[in-house]
């Protein structure tokens, strides 16, 4: 398709399509571009509402609870420049798409790195020293006591050895806070050749970093390539006993072949922010006190937060002033 995209994107007329409520810094900052604003409400849009919203809009800011596909940006119609989505992944935009009408689509790397590892370091911890089955024992009024027995967990920091699949800046970020802990690091990425070394992290294939780790964490985004990299063949492959980690993505993870190996016995335990059909969890996960749930609020920190929304609100002003946008996913013209 050639550009479709005949109208002014300086027209100050076109609207800023606006999925969720933003924070206070963020919000002040979408104020600023002096835009007419539609939506920015708590609750993620239906499909008909952000079809709606969008219908005739300059720009959108959307979160990971948009689906931005085809259909959508056909909704949009031609006066859409750019899709800002306020997150690090950018799975639910159908990225070819949007290049095809001429739309530029951006993400929000490198704000958030630090967020998702402190609290992709928190379930390691969370999941392996079973802080939430304690708080729910402490919660539900149950008598106990002390015992030489009780809720004891793996030792992180005396010899275990944590293996990151996926060596961007989160993996990364998780690294540093792991040798920090004293924990041994493997690491796979495609992008590191096995056997290497780099900073305390030691490189391998995928199975050797499965089969060698006590916790897997995994770090890597959502695509075709990764969709259920761990199956059952990899959690197989993993240490009997072995805790898994997941603050990526659902998809990366097949649910099913988790819950088997949970079931079995083979993994003792795992802890998960993102979930495959979220925000429903699959029940089963819940029948296993050795799982740990979060909500996807790996990046939740307050600060983090704001640095998104800002990130996003620039990446939009930038196409709308006729600016290459500074932070492009890769398949995306920049704009400018
Ligand atoms: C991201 O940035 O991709 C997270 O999943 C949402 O914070």
């Amino acid at each position: 398709m050639s550009d479709p995209r005949p109208t002014d994107p300086t027209d100050p007329t076109g609207h800023l399509y606006l999925a969720r409520a933003l924070t206070d810094r963020a919000a002040a900052a979408v104020a600023d571009l002096g835009r007419p604003v539609v939506g920015g409400s708590d609750a993620p849009p239906d499909r008909d509402a952000l079809h709606a919203g969008l219908a005739g809009a300059a720009a959108a800011v959307v979160t990971v609870t948009e689906r931005v596909d085809a259909a959508a940006l056909d909704a949009a119609g031609p006066a859409l420049r750019v899709v800002a989505t306020v997150s690090v992944g950018f799975d639910h935009i159908d990225v070819a798409a949007a290049a095809e009408r001429g739309v530029v689509v951006t993400n929000t790397p490198g704000v958030l790195d630090r967020a998702t590892a402190d609290h992709a370091f928190a379930l390691v911890l969370a999941v392996c020293r079973r802080v939430a089955e304690g708080d729910r024992l402490v919660r539900s009024g149950q008598p106990w006591v002390w015992g030489p027995r009780m809720l004891v967990g793996l030792d992180v920091s005396a010899g275990a050895t944590l293996g990151i699949v996926g060596y961007g800046r989160i993996g990364q970020a998780v690294a540093r806070r792991a040798r920090a802990f004293d924990m041994t690091v493997l690491a796979a990425s495609p992008s590191r050749r096995p056997g290497t070394e780099q900073d305390g992290v030691t490189f391998g294939t995928l199975e050797q970093v499965l089969a060698d780790s006590d916790v897997v964490s995994v770090h890597t985004p959502l695509t075709p390539t990764t969709r259920h990299l761990i199956d059952a063949a990899a959690l197989a492959t993993m240490r009997p006993g072995g805790y898994l980690v997941n603050t990526a993505r659902g998809g990366v993870v097949d649910e099913d072949a988790l819950v088997d190996a949970l079931r079995s016995g083979r993994l003792r335990g795992a802890a998960l922010d993102v979930f495959v059909g979220e925000p429903r969890v699959d029940p089963r996960l819940l029948e296993f006190d050795q799982v740990v749930l979060t909500p996807h609020t790996a990046s939740a920190g307050e600060a983090t937060r704001d640095a998104m929304g800002l990130l996003a609100v620039r990446n939009v002003a930038d196409v709308l002033a006729g600016r290459a946008a500074p932070t492009p996913v890769p398949g995306s013209p920049a704009g400018g």
